[in-house]
C-alpha cells in the first residue's frame, strides 16, 4: 500500500495544508496568545509542515533538524485544555476540508488530527 505522502503528491500538499491552518491560527484569540515567538510564524509553519511530511511517509527532515518529535513533551509549556484543542481542530479541519479532495485522504487526515490533538491536552 502506497504512503499517503505519495497519494497527495508530496510535500507541497502539506505546505498548503499548514499555510491554510495558520491563516486561522493567527486570527484566533485562544490559540495565538499561546505562541511564544509570534515573529517566527514562518518557523512555526515550517516545523509543523516538516513534522507532517515525516509522519505521513515523506523525508525525515523534521527529525534531522529537531530530533525525536516528542510532541506531547514539547507542548507541555503551552496550556492546552479542551477549548484550545477544539480551536486547533477547527482550523485544521477547515484546512483539511479545503486541501484534501480525495475522501480517503480526507478521512485519514481527520482521524489522525482528532486523535493527535486529544493526545496534546495537558491541562
Ligand atoms: C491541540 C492543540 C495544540 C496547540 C494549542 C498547539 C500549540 C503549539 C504551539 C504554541 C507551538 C509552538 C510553535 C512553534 O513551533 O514555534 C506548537 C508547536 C508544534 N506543534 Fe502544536 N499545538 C497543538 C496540537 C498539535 C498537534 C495535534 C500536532 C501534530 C499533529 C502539533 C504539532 C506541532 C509541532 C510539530 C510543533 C513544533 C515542535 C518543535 O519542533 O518544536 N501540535 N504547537
Amino acid at each position: 500500500m502506497s504512503m499517503l505522502y505519495d497519494q497527495v503528491g508530496g510535500s507541497d500538499f502539506f505546505i498548503r495544508l499548514v499555510d491554510k491552518f495558520y491563516e486561522g491560527v493567527v486570527g484566533d484569540e485562544v490559540l495565538w496568545p499561546l505562541y511564544p515567538d509570534q515573529s517566527d510564524l514562518d518557523g512555526a509553519r515550517e516545523r509543523l509542515a516538516l513534522f507532517l511530511i515525516q509522519y505521513w511517509g515523506g523525508p525525515t527532515t523534521y527529525s534531522d533538524e529537531r530530533g525525536h518529535p516528542r510532541l506531547r513533551q514539547r507542548h507541555f509549556p503551552f496550556a492546552i485544555g479542551e477549548l484550545e484543542r477544539d480551536h486547533w481542530l477547527l482550523h485544521m479541519q477547515r484546512a483539511i476540508d479545503e486541501c484534501a479532495v480525495d475522501p480517503h485522504v480526507h478521512a485519514q487526515l481527520t482521524e489522525y488530527m482528532v486523535s493527535a490533538a486529544q493526545h496534546m491536552v495537558n491541562r
